[in-house]
């Protein structure tokens, strides 16, 4: 699986962390900065991995910022993403069995390393379930072409 990664200078640190924690599983990973601590604007990040997912270029995307907060909304302008900010693994697994979710976004002032990699692990290993829920999508995709 492709995943692309970004954040913000906040979320810098977690970042490399979990890119290291899925290259070490296998996975390619896209890294689309920022590159340093140095003060960077999130919505640049969130803009980049989520267009990245929306044109197909991975399957996946992370987005971090301190509290996870500016970078999904970011994340979630860009058409067809779905963005879910998790602060635990049962949101992560639920924002995939339920909401189809193709971004996780973290907070890294808000949760330490090793629940952060466990809610990537739930993330990436939960599939959609379909059914009912697949409806409820196809009507978040419908606001993205009617909504104002
Ligand atoms: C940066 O200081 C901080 O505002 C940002 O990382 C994020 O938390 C915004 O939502």
């Amino acid at each position: 699986m492709k995943i692309s990664i970004g954040s913000d200078h906040a979320g810098y640190e977690l970042k490399e962390i979990i890119k290291e924690y899925l290259e070490n599983q296998g996975y390619e990973v896209v890294d689309k900065g920022t590159y340093s601590k140095e003060s960077v604007d999130y919505p640049l990040y969130g803009e980049a991995v989520a267009k990245s997912v929306s044109a197909g270029e991975v399957d996946k995307g992370i987005v971090i910022c301190g509290t996870g907060i500016g970078i999904s909304i970011s994340a979630n302008k860009v058409k067809g993403v779905r963005a879910a900010l998790c602060t635990n693994e049962y949101m992560a697994r639920m924002s995939r069995k339920h909401n189809d979710a193709n971004v996780l976004a973290l907070g890294a002032r808000v949760l330490g390393v090793d629940l952060a990699l466990s809610i990537v692990d739930a993330f990436l290993s939960t599939e959609f379930e379909g059914g009912r829920h697949e409806r409820r999508v196809h009507l978040i995709q419908n606001i993205e072409s009617t909504g104002l």
